[in-house]
């Protein structure tokens, strides 16, 4: 994303998918002639149906940003603040969201092949100050997911996922959006499903989804009757009609996402020395590509040999968060699965318009160096 020009080209870790652009502007001619530029209005209206059926779920409230989502959620599920138990190999958001609405992160560490919390970890941090789990499906994957939710609702504990990363995932029996109390999405351009910048709270819940509709709207229940002190977080119409053209086309899209992917992992897979996420069974959307290599000082130089020839990987996620120095010295915790993983993960180009002989190079400069070491 905004790359700038330099004799090479550069290949950046992602590039937004767009539809037409006549498509957009022939929706925005609607938004000119109604004049109804933001409020809920009907392209924001058409994106949540249409997101209803698509992931599917009951209830689908669409936000400004996957930021908004997480701390409406959390205001909407969790019955008061305390403890919430989170993960912290994620992205910041994930825990700078809790400490913004005055939650108290405790961090619990990761399974070292999914990357999502541990369930049996989690089960250990329950006590009686803890007020929910917010857990990630981390580049996707649902790992794990169903554990946490029988445990959450055995020890009568709310749950929220951040699933900003899971835009098209299918799970089966149980899907994964009927998971927990309510999921979060993010539709950041940097995402494979993007309305420029915006999110949406998912869930099952009716009265989870009353309530996020009325914190989006600033705490108004009806247009004289403040109940709460909401924000504003609405999706206005010319976020919700990029989605719903994007809406169109996410499937192609990630069938090309998968075809990128399968290729890093013929390229790459044998390489001694590197590992891949393991996926939990379900139909994936390849939104990230993320190797795990031996030690961080392998994973460096991977990276440094890449930017060197123009490729712009990223350390998706370094550091972990549980060594921000915004938190606490009571707020840290031992991680070292996530601590290990953070310091040896990266996360390789992939997206739609990425060349396939684009590929073969990046593994190739990959190989040489993990085999070179
Ligand atoms: C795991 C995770 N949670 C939350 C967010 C926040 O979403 P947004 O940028 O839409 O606010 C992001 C990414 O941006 C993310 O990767």
């Amino acid at each position: 994303m905004g790359h700038r020009r330099s004799k090479k080209p550069v290949l950046p870790v992602t590039l937004p998918s767009l539809p037409p652009f006549e498509e957009y502007t022939e929706l925005l001619r609607e938004v000119w002639d109604t004049h109804w530029l933001t409020n809920q209005g009907p392209l924001a209206d058409r994106l949540e149906a249409g997101l209803r059926r698509y992931l599917p779920s009951p209830h689908v409230d669409a936000v400004t940003n996957g930021t908004l989502a997480l701390q409406l959620s959390y205001r909407a599920v969790f019955p008061r603040k305390g403890v919430v138990i989170t993960t912290p190999f994620t992205f910041a958001a994930t825990t700078t969201s809790l400490v913004w609405e005055g939650y108290t992160p405790r961090f619990v560490d990761i399974d070292p092949v999914t990357f999502n919390l541990d369930p049996a970890l989690v089960d250990a941090a329950l006590r009686d100050d803890v007020v929910g789990i917010v857990a990630v499906h981390v580049f996707g994957n649902p790992a794990g997911g169903p554990a946490l939710s029988r445990l959450a609702a055995s020890r009568n504990v709310k749950l929220v996922f951040d699933a900003a990363h899971a835009f098209g995932v299918r799970t089966r029996p149980v899907p994964l959006w009927s998971l927990g109390n309510a999921s979060t999405l993010s539709f950041h351009a940097t995402k494979s499903f993007h309305s420029f910048e915006g999110g949406a709270v998912v869930t099952s819940e009716a009265n989870v989804s009353r309530r996020v509709r009325r914190l989006r709207n600033f705490g108004l229940r009806g247009p004289e009757e403040v109940v709460e002190a909401g924000i504003n977080a609405k999706l206005n119409e010319a976020q919700a009609a990029m989605g719903l053209l994007n809406l169109r086309y996410i499937d192609g899209w990630i069938r090309l996402r998968k075809e990128r992917y399968d290729r890093y992992r013929s390229e790459l897979e044998g390489t001694g020395g590197v590992q891949f996420q393991e996926l939990a069974k379900c139909r994936y959307n390849y939104t990230y590509m993320p190797i795990l290599l031996p030690t961080k000082r392998l994973r460096d130089r991977v990276a440094r040999d890449l930017e060197r020839s123009g490729v712009r990987p990223r350390k998706y996620f370094f550091p972990p968060t549980h060594v921000a120095p915004y938190l606490r010295g009571s707020r840290r915790a031992s991680c070292p699965v996530a601590e290990s993983v953070s310091s040896r993960v990266l996360c390789l180009p992939l997206h739609p318009a990425l060349g396939v002989s684009d590929v073969r190079r990046i593994s190739a400069i990959v190989r040489t160096v993990v085999q070179g070491r």
